[in-house]
């Protein structure tokens, strides 16, 4: 089934997943000047007030605008960023962030084993709390996942990740 083929197929990949992830070391324009250094750092908000991770625990979601506004609504209100932020929350509409860690829809991957099984969020996402802006800054390719896979003695069949190959 895993022919000459998939592998050459792999090879490829990896090469154009490692020029990405060279490309993905600076911060990409984001629609709002949102700092997690400020917020989940010297502010202290937890992650999970904003990224709840909804059962069944697949995604952590980002949060909506009217989220930021439980405490915008008062803060900062004059800040022109504060009112971009309004805007969206007062026409519902979903604020539009690059993401930086996104993997393809053909990957199954669970936010909530992970946890379960002890990961931490900096293990997959590096120091979050310290970053003013966000960019990829860890390895969640192919790669990166089977290298934890093999330390820690999870599965590294190819049908653990892709059910496609099943
Ligand atoms: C728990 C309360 C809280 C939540 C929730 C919150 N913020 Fe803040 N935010 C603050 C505080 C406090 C400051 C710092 C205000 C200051 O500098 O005096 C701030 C500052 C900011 C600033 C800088 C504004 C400026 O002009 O200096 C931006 C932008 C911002 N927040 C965006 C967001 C966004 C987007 C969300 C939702 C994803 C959010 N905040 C959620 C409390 C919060
Ligand atoms: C006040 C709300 C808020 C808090 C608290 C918060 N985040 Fe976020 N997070 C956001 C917003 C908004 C984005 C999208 C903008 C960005 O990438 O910076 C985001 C993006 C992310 C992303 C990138 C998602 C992607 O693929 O695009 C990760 C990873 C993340 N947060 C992890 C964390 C962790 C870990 C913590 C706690 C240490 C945390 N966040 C605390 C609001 C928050
Ligand atoms: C084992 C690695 C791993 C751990 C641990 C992990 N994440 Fe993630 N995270 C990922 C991957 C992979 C994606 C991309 C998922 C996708 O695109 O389907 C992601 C995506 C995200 C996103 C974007 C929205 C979403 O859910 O797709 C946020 C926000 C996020 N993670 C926050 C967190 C927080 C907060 C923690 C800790 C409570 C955490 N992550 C722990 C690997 C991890
Ligand atoms: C920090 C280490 C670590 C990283 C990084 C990691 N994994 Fe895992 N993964 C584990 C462990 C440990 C288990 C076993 C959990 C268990 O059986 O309770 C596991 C189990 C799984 C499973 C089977 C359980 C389930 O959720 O159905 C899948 C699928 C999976 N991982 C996908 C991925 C993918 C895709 C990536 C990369 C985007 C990744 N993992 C990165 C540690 C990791
Ligand atoms: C622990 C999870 C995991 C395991 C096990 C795994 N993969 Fe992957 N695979 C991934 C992730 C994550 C990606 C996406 C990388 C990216 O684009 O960032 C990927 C991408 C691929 C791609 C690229 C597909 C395309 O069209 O872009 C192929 C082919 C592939 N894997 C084949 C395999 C084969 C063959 C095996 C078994 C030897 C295997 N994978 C085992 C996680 C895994």
């Amino acid at each position: 089934m895993i022919g000459g083929r998939a592998i050459l197929l792999v090879c490829a990949l990896t090469q154009i997943v490692f020029a990405q992830n060279q490309a993905a070391k600076e911060p990409p324009a984001q629609p709002l000047p949102f700092s997690h250094k400020l917020h989940a750092g010297a502010l202290k908000v937890p992650c999970k007030m904003c990224h709840p991770g909804p059962d069944p625990g697949e995604v952590m979601t980002l949060p909506e605008a009217s989220k930021c506004m439980e405490c915008h609504s008062a803060i900062k209100k004059d800040s022109p960023a504060i009112q971009k932020l309004a805007a969206y929350a007062n026409t519902n509409r979903e604020i539009d962030w690059v993401r930086i860690y996104q993997i393809p829809t053909y990957v199954i991957f669970s936010h909530k084993t992970h946890l379960d099984s002890g990961a931490k969020c900096q293990d997959c996402h590096g120091p979050v709390a310290e970053r003013e802006r966000l960019f990829r800054e860890t390895d969640i390719s192919m790669g990166g996942c089977m290298a934890c896979h093999r330390a820690k003695n999870a599965s590294i069949d190819c049908t653990t990740c892709h059910d496609q190959l099943r």
